[in-house]
């Protein structure tokens, strides 16, 4: 059964919902709390950064390249350095997993949470002034407080998420997050510095009009996501594809639609991470009344196998999965 939903009025300050929610939480509800506070207040520091990215030296390729591979953006570095700071000072996490960093790093030995983050989603996209977005999971530790760290620890799978959220950093910024009792978005006053609650109990259409999938790799596609998109052309749907996940996901939330990146001849395996994309965003999902899948299974009860694992994403209106799992 559906955990109770939060509901709470527009204009709140985080902060406040936060706090006003810490009974919602099983138990430690303050270390959660702060560690929230913690995310937002990176997100605040990172916000600033990319609105001076347009004006400063600070774009273009860092020369290094990150865990899998890819070229990592000067901001890449400086939101992972700004979030791990965050996360270090709060005390609250012992654990780290960073799409930046190729094994996790120990922050606290004496937290209580495990995050996965991918500290700047959709880098790509900065150096033309396109939405991007933070992306995080928590997990509750399970080895004992002081003690090292397990594999255990690390490699839970989604179901065992006791919060996610995203940052989208668009026309406005947003943090939209959930700790299982339903969706809340609020939304960043710049001049007051704070974020306030906008979008309340966020519910996604059970069926939309929306697709997003990269076409260019269509001649890769394999049956069943090739029948699945001639569908949505038969339909007549619309095609949205930004190439930022934060951003793709919140509109088809909002709207109604489906997310695709399936696997492809370049990526067997899909392309985004199961630990520090997926996970959080097929959390969101599933508490807003959508759903996300592989294509096949469930996304948050997949165990994963090693901190970088990608699996195919297949996310949004829970009717439109269903349709596009069923070939
Ligand atoms: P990141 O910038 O963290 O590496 O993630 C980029 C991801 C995601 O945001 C986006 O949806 C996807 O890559 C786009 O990939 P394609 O260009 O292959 O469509
Ligand atoms: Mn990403
Ligand atoms: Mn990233």
């Amino acid at each position: 059964m559906e955990a109770s939903r939060i509901a709470q009025p527009i204009g709140i300050a985080l902060d406040r919902f936060i706090k006003n929610n810490q009974d919602h939480f099983a138990y430690a509800s303050g270390e959660l709390s702060q560690l929230l506070r913690d995310i937002a207040l990176a997100s605040k520091v990172v916000n600033r950064e990319m609105n001076k990215a347009g004006l400063i030296d600070i774009m273009g390729p860092m020369g290094s390249q990150n865990s899998t591979g890819e070229e990592q953006q000067k901001l890449d570095v400086l939101a992972n350095i700004r979030f791990t700071r965050a996360l270090k000072k709060g005390g609250e996490v012992c654990a780290l997993i960073s799409e930046e960093s190729e094994t996790f790093e120990d922050l606290n030995n004496d937290g209580g949470y495990v995050v996965a983050i991918d500290p700047l989603d959709g880098s790509s996209n900065i150096d033309v002034n396109v939405s991007v977005g933070t992306i995080f999971s928590i997990y509750r530790r399970k080895s004992q407080i002081g003690k090292p760290i397990t594999l255990e620890d690390v490699l839970q799978k989604g179901s065992d998420q006791v919060a996610a959220g995203y940052v989208l950093y668009g026309s406005s910024t947003m943090l939209v997050y959930t700790t299982g009792h339903g969706v809340n978005g609020f939304t960043f006053e710049p001049s007051l510095g704070e974020f306030f609650l906008s979008h309340p109990d966020m519910r996604t259409p059970e069926d939309g009009k929306i697709y997003s999938i990269n076409e260019g790799s269509s001649n890769s596609f394999d049956n069943q996501v090739t029948k699945y998109v001639a569908h949505c052309k038969e339909k007549k749907f619309t095609a949205r594809y930004i190439g930022s996940l934060v951003a793709d996901f919140h509109r088809n939330m909002l709207k109604g639609g489906i997310y695709i990146y399936p696997a492809t001849a370049k990526d067997p395996n899909g392309k985004l991470r199961l630990m520090y994309e997926c996970n959080a965003l097929a959390f969101l999902a599933e508490q807003s009344g959508g759903k996300a899948s592989n294509g096949k299974d469930r996304i948050l009860d997949i165990i994963p196998t090693s901190l970088h694992q990608r699996v195919p994403f297949f996310v949004g209106s829970t009717k439109m999965v269903e349709k596009a799992e069923n070939g």
